[in-house]
């Protein structure tokens, strides 16, 4: 069977990586999830300076430095850091606060993005992130791009941080997805915005199995055309 490109972009917290994972375990399918790459460079930045300070000069010089790797498949997918398993620290609300910054920078993206596209060279790769379906895999085969309100996503990032152990309230949470939206449809490089042929899917009000039949189908649809 022939294999495909299957792009997942969207707004924060909206269940990307969730459906990500479950249509590339389904599909024996590699799953990239692209904003741990982003998450990994920022807290490389974060770890260069001392008191978590953020140089973004001195770290656009360093992106030589930076191997990032995954481990474990789609399911239990892990994140290396020069080979330091970063998987938790990812999810740190440090993090979150200044990863839309990291990501506006072109020269970040253009070191993570090469990295993206080698990736989908075999095909057989979902991905999810910004700005999948529109400059990493214009040509994908199937393209997603999930929205919901504001509450419904910090509602469900702030449980999963709690159950994480990061403590968050949920107004901080809020803020943040609101604040890495905002900057992430306005910055000058590859901005977050829905792909002309991607789907759209405002999943406020859907379970996680009706948003994963929705994808599952649009993607068995294309196999058999
Ligand atoms: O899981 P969540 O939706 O909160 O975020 P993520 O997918 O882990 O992405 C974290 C941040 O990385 C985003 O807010 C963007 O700033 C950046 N990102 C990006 O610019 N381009 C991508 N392809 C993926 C993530």
């Amino acid at each position: 069977m022939n294999k495909l490109i299957i792009a997942i972009d969207g707004l924060a917290s909206t269940g990307k990586s969730t459906q990500a994972k479950r249509l590339a375990k389904t599909l024996n399918y590699i799953y990239v999830d692209s904003g741990a790459m982003y998450r990994a460079v920022t807290l490389f930045g974060l770890k260069q300076q001392p008191e978590g300070r953020l140089d973004l000069g001195v770290l656009t010089q360093s992106l030589d430095q930076i191997k990032i790797h995954f481990e474990g498949g789609a399911e239990a997918q892990q994140t290396f850091l020069n080979g330091e398993n970063v998987t938790s620290a990812l999810r740190d609300p440090k993090i979150n606060e200044y990863v839309s910054e990291v990501a506006a920078l072109e020269a970040v993206r253009s070191f993570l993005g090469e990295q993206q596209k080698r990736m989908g060279t075999d095909k057989g790769v979902v991905m999810d992130g910004r700005d999948i379906g529109t400059v990493i895999f214009p040509q994908a085969d199937c393209k997603f791009f999930l929205t919901a309100s504001a509450e419904v996503r910090a509602q469900r990032r702030h449980q999963e941080q709690l159950e994480a152990g990061h403590e968050e309230s949920f107004e901080e949470v809020f803020a943040n997805v609101v604040a890495r939206d905002q900057q992430d449809s306005s910055r000058t490089v590859a901005p977050l915005e829905k792909a002309h042929d991607a789907v759209e899917i405002d999943v406020s009000e859907m379970t996680l199995d009706e948003v994963f039949d929705l994808l599952y189908v649009t993607v068995l649809k294309k196999l058999k055309s």
